[in-house]
């Protein structure tokens, strides 16, 4: 399989986990024998050093051409005293807005090594394995008007939504519940918001052409105090902007570190933009020390995904894990009685283990 792929290292330790994709990448392509084209392209920070803009034209032309994009992170206290419409992550916002991408993927798995890790009990957490699937494009964040009024005595913000902004969410959903455990979680306020009327609708609707997916609705005050009460109940979860913004940081914290998370921004045709879900960590950032692995996991994420690679996403997935179980680990992470190692080890590690798959 020949794949074009652009690198987006960004800002901060996004240049360093990104050498840590790209060289797992690397022995992935050569041991399946497929093509793996890098592209690599500045983007946030770097890309207003270099070009005076967080999102070049050139960038974006060879996002717009790719199969997949892998990003490191962007921003930093460098650039905080840009003005708002040229910072950093207006990059980030401008690439998923041109390319498409209205559904953000955020799997959320413990790692069974690090079980000890999660802030919650290990019998509560152990065995999680959640896929939060958020609406990227509507709700709240884009409606309109959104202005204060009465000389500033009274405010408004919009939830409002297309129909198909709905539609093409929860049918992604559907169809990525058939590749889980099919079991989807519906997230609304529908005791409220006639949004989420709407929303329960059109679940209802689609559910009739997935027999095989049993579906609930759950309200997101509830699936917010469920989440940590009983993380493992959930497979697959489907949710508007807002609340998967809110309901993906609750999840994310469940594994016990930032570090190890993947997550993707995709659309219909597969392509989608892969990224770890920290950012540039500018207090490590040149250090060496960085976590590669949520990075490693997004390229992982991103064969599975955009190019239907899964035995070679399982292969870097069982890597990684091997490489835990070891006892290695970087210095975000607290483990017992383990060998602290830096980015680099770190990424030998993962690689070593690949290569000695059996
Ligand atoms: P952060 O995720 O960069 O860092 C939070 C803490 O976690 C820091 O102590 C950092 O050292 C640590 N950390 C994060 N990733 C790590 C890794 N892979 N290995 C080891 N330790 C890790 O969040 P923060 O500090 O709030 O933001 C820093 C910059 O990153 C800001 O400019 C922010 O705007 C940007 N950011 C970018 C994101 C993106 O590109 N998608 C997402 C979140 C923040
Ligand atoms: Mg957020």
């Amino acid at each position: 399989m020949k794949k074009q792929i652009v690198l987006l290292p960004g800002d901060g330790i996004g240049r360093e986990i990104m050498e840590s994709a790209k060289e797992v990448l690397q022995v992935i392509a050569e041991e399946f024998d497929h093509t793996f084209i890098f592209h690599e392209h500045a983007i946030g920070g770097a890309a207003i050093d270099a070009y005076g803009e967080p999102l070049p034209e050139e960038t974006l032309k060879a996002s717009e051409h790719a199969d997949a994009i892998l990003l490191g992170a962007v921003g930093g206290p460098k650039w905080d005293d840009q003005p708002v419409h040229n910072r950093p992550e207006q990059g980030l916002l401008k690439i998923r807005k041109s390319l498409g991408l209205f559904a953000n993927l955020r799997p959320i798995k413990i790692i069974p090594a690090l079980t000890h890790a999660s802030p919650l009990k290990e019998d509560i957490v152990s065995g999680s394995d959640i896929l939060i699937i958020r609406e990227l494009t509507g709700g709240l964040y884009f409606g309109k008007p959104s202005e204060r009024r009465n000389n500033g005595n009274s405010v408004v913000d919009t939830l409002s939504y297309e129909r198909y902004e709905m539609e093409r969410i929860i049918e992604k959903a559907f169809e990525t519940a058939m590749t889980r455990q099919k079991h989807l979680t519906s997230v609304d306020k529908a005791n409220v918001l006639e949004s989420s009327r709407m929303w329960r609708e059109i679940v209802d609707m689609k559910s009739n052409e997935y027999p095989e997916v049993t579906v609930e609705h759950v309200l997101v005050d509830a699936a917010a105090m469920k989440l940590i009460t009983n993380p493992a109940h959930f497979d697959t979860i489907v949710t508007e902007n807002l609340f998967g913004d809110i309901l993906s940081d609750e999840a994310s914290v469940i594994p016990g570190s930032l570090g190890l998370l993947p997550s993707a921004s995709v659309r219909e045709d597969g392509v989608g933009l892969y990224e770890p879900i920290h950012g540039s960590a500018p207090d490590i950032a040149g250090k060496g020390i960085a976590n590669p692995l949520g990075m490693i996991l997004s390229a992982a994420f991103m064969l599975r995904n955009s190019f239907g690679l899964d035995a070679e996403a399982n292969e870097i997935e069982r890597a990684v894990n091997e490489a835990l179980e070891q006892g290695y680990h970087t210095a975000d992470l607290q483990v017992k009685d383990g060998t602290l190692v830096s980015t680099k080890e770190m990424t030998e590690l993962v690689v070593e283990n690949l290569s000695t798959r059996s």
